[in-house]
């Protein structure tokens, strides 16, 4: 199997960033999202989300996330008018948001137009694979597979890869050898569990994190200053690496764990909710994606932030 193009659906945080970078390595990629409600009722253009996260990757500071000579690989478009298009795709990267059942129900969509032989692969962060697959057909279980790249996808070199018991093995290998050799991914891969490797561990310690906090009456800056570099974390710190994750990911990585993981008081603890987190969501401060997040990124027309 080859892969000469590449589709992502969902064109979020983790979308645009995935799609940037086969950009940068010169792979032609499909970039699709939904039509927003609001374009629906009063006209507009259909690919706007899209469009707009690649306007987004070319403008990142101080580096851009997409090379500009990368933007004409890209193709914006929306799931509703595009997706007979993806019938020419060798390989689709869903990275649509973290509900089992949405993400069932793009796979069905997937299936009845894919080509044969083509791959599709999930960018979930904490979902199983066997999961994914319930209510999937043979075939599709077959060509399908996890490719958990990590935040942002143009800097992080770790991908975890994860194989279930019916992935064909050569569109296995194909896959991870393109993320290897074309994507130049650290790629690991990891058996078929909750949060596979690092979030396992590493949404863990961030609950516990934001927990001790908190219950500790720390600030966000104090909480960050202990845990980001001298824990050997990114400088950002617990509550600066939700800003930059997207804080509405983090109630979904809980609930996702808390019914996967073994039944234990204490991952009912650490993965309990978050009143402030939902009231922050709720009001549109989802993190660095929002109207910024623990740290407020979001500059006033006189230059100052909020
Ligand atoms: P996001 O909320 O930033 O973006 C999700 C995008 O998917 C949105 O643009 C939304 O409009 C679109 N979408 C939702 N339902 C759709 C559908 N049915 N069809 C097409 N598009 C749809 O989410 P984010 O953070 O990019 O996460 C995406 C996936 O990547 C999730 O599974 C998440 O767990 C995983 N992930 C997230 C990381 C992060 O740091 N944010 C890191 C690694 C994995």
């Amino acid at each position: 199997m080859q892969i000469k193009s590449c589709a992502v659906i969902g064109s979020g945080v983790m979308g645009s960033g995935i799609a940037a970078h086969i950009a940068n390595a010169g792979i032609p990629v499909m970039l699709l999202d939904i039509v927003p409600q609001s374009v629906k009722d009063n006209g507009g253009d259909r690919s706007v989300v899209a469009k707009t996260a690649i306007e987004k990757m070319l403008k990142t500071d101080p580096a851009p996330f997409m090379h500009k000579k990368a933007a004409s690989l890209v193709t914006p478009g929306n799931l509703e008018d595009d997706l007979p298009k993806l019938a020419d795709v060798d390989w689709i990267v869903e990275a649509i948001v973290e509900n089992p059942a949405i993400k069932a129900d793009l796979y069905k969509k997937l299936d009845g137009v894919r080509k044969a032989g083509s791959v599709v692969s999930s960018n979930t962060s904490t979902i199983p694979l066997n999961i994914l697959l319930q209510g999937q057909s043979e075939r599709f279980a077959a060509d399908f597979m996890i490719t958990h790249f990590f935040n942002p996808p143009r800097y992080m070199r770790l991908l975890e890869v994860v194989k279930g018991e019916k992935t064909r093995d050569d569109a296995f290998q194909a896959v991870s050898a393109f993320c290897d050799v074309v994507l130049g991914k650290g790629v690991v891969r990891c058996k078929d569990t909750p949060g596979f490797i690092a979030n396992r561990i590493g949404t863990y310690f961030m609950q516990a994190a934001v927990n001790e906090a908190i219950d500790g009456g720390l600030t966000v800056e104090e909480a960050d200053a202990i845990s980001g570099k001298p824990m050997g974390l990114p400088k950002t710190g617990t509550f600066g690496l939700i800003d930059l994750v997207g804080l509405d990911l983090m109630p979904l990585i809980s609930k996702s764990l808390l019914s996967t993981l073994p039944q234990d008081d204490d991952y009912r603890r650490i993965y309990r909710d978050n009143p402030l987190a939902a009231k922050m969501i709720a009001e549109g401060y989802t993190g660095r994606k929002g109207k910024g997040g623990f740290y407020r990124q979001t500059k006033l027309p006189d230059g100052k932030r909020l």
